[in-house]
């Protein structure tokens, strides 16, 4: 496999997209509040881990929203996901207001929206079956499938990947990819419209990520679900997302168009961001010549963000409006439709600040390279090539399944051999994992009754 290979490119998206608006999200703030003093505790400041967010996602649209750890995206997707309450600002979803809607009002509606969470390893019960894992959602909610629920799990495992025949395995049983396909089983047992996946891939190997990405890919444009994608990956972003949305120190900072935020970057953040990605297909030369922004000094504090910009501590741009004016997120001269940027100095629409193509970690690439869809052929032998390339690619994807499942059953079998010692170290690695999955298993279940 050629180490030199790019992402395959999705569909050309939608600058404005025409689908339902399902999601819009306007003005949404989270401010942790801090307590101090003693002996009367009283509050001393606020965490501005969200503020004033606005963003909307159409039916069936893959949203991306990237940026640095801390910058407020996982607060974003548990606020839409109404895992927390919101200190100001709106949600509504298919029109309904639901900011502050109760758990008997949320009831319509909590099967549509999904969460599917980081780690793969806490977010499944240790001492549940994966049958029992993704049953139990519909049995919360009292859906009940044509054909039987159990029936229903073992279709919905096979759409992931997993053998319908590992029904009555444990988590433990399974590989990190595998947890997060069955996560992602979970997530589609109830049928949901929009799934806000938050970083879904970054707690796998490197080598697993393409794998889970492009499931989530198929199950995007199949099943027609709206998906918040959230990571600070770029790459990834961009290879899932038709739009994105780039958040800077709880703001959104840029919104737009996947391709206009990555080949048309306005916001100096944006630009900078971009420009830290890898390129592996450069040249040494090419490599070293490339313009990178290191930005100077640390994201400033949430609790006591800088004034007007929020990015101007870091910005090589900034001036003096910057630090008494808040920048609007407004489609600025030179903007195409539908793409929004929050900066008084903005870069040049005609700077092409990037090569077309990002290009994931090598490893990575060399396992898109087995996934991906070549391009349209130019002649008759070329197309002939490239079928027979896809088939080939095809068989090596069932390959890597069979031998995944023939390497779970393998170690299941060997399991087995050695049961009375496996079955002690197991009672005591599940005590473990229960006790440091406790949390985990209070927010799964209230993802679970949504
Ligand atoms: N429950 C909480 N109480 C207080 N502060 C919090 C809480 N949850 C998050 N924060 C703070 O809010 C800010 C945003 O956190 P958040 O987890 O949303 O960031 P993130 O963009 O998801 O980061 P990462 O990429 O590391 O996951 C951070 O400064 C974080 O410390
Ligand atoms: S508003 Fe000013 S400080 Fe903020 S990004 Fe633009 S130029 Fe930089
Ligand atoms: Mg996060």
């Amino acid at each position: 496999m050629s180490e030199n290979l790019t992402l395959e490119k999705s569909e050309p998206a939608e600058t404005v997209p025409t689908g339902e608006k399902l999601l819009e999200v306007s003005g949404l703030t989270k401010h942790f509040p801090i307590y101090g003093g003693f002996p009367i505790k009283r509050r001393v400041g606020a965490v501005q881990a969200v503020d004033g967010v606005d963003l909307t996602v159409h039916a069936g649209e893959s949203f991306g929203l990237v940026g640095e750890s801390g910058c407020g995206k996982s607060t974003t997707g548990r606020l839409i996901t109404k895992l927390l309450e919101p200190t100001a600002g709106r949600i509504s979803y298919r029109g309904q207001d639901i900011t502050h809607a109760s758990r008997k009002q949320l009831e319509p509606i909590r099967s549509e929206i999904q969460m599917i969470f980081q780690d793969p390893y806490s977010s499944l019960n240790p001492r549940q079956t994966v049958g029992t894992i993704i049953k139990s959602p519909m049995e919360i909610n009292g859906i009940n499938p044509a054909g039987g629920r159990e029936a229903r799990v073992r279709e919905l495992l096979e759409i992931v990947g997993l053998n319908p025949e590992h029904y009555n395995r444990f988590p433990h049983e399974f590989s990190g990819g595998q947890r997060q396909r069955i996560g992602v089983a979970r997530a589609l047992a109830l049928e949901p419209k929009l799934i806000v996946a938050d970083e879904p891939v970054s707690a796998l190997d490197v080598s697993i990520q393409a794998q889970v990405v492009n499931l989530l890919q198929d199950v995007q444009r199949e099943l027609g679900i709206a998906f918040l994608f959230i990571a600070h990956d770029l790459a990834i972003v961009r290879h899932f997302s038709s739009r994105v949305a780039v958040m800077y120190l709880g703001k959104v900072v840029e919104v737009g168009d996947r391709d206009e935020i990555y080949n048309r970057p306005r916001h100096p953040y944006t630009h900078a961001l971009l420009s830290a990605v890898p390129e592996a297909d450069l040249t040494e030369e090419q490599d070293l010549s490339r313009e990178r922004i290191r930005l100077a000094g640390d994201v400033p504090s949430p609790i006591n963000p800088p004034s007007g910009c929020r990015f101007r501590t870091r910005c090589w741009k900034a001036q003096d409006v910057c630090a008494s004016q808040e920048p609007p997120l407004v489609q600025i001269s030179g903007n195409r439709s539908g793409h929004l940027t929050a900066c008084h100095f903005p870069e040049d629409p005609t700077t092409e600040a990037r090569e077309e193509d990002i290009v994931l970690d090598k490893a990575l690439i060399a396992l898109e390279e087995d996934l991906a869809v070549p391009a349209p052929a130019e002649s008759p032998e070329d197309a002939k090539a490239e079928v027979s390339k896809e088939a080939a690619a095809e068989t090596e994807v069932e390959v890597t399944k069979t031998v995944e499942a023939e390497a779970t059953e393998e170690a299941a079998e060997a399991a087995e051999d050695t049961a009375d010692e496996a079955e002690t170290a197991e009672a005591e690695a599940a005590e473990a994992d229960a006790e440091d999955t406790a949390d985990a298993e209070v927010t799964e279940d209230a993802t679970d009754a949504r």
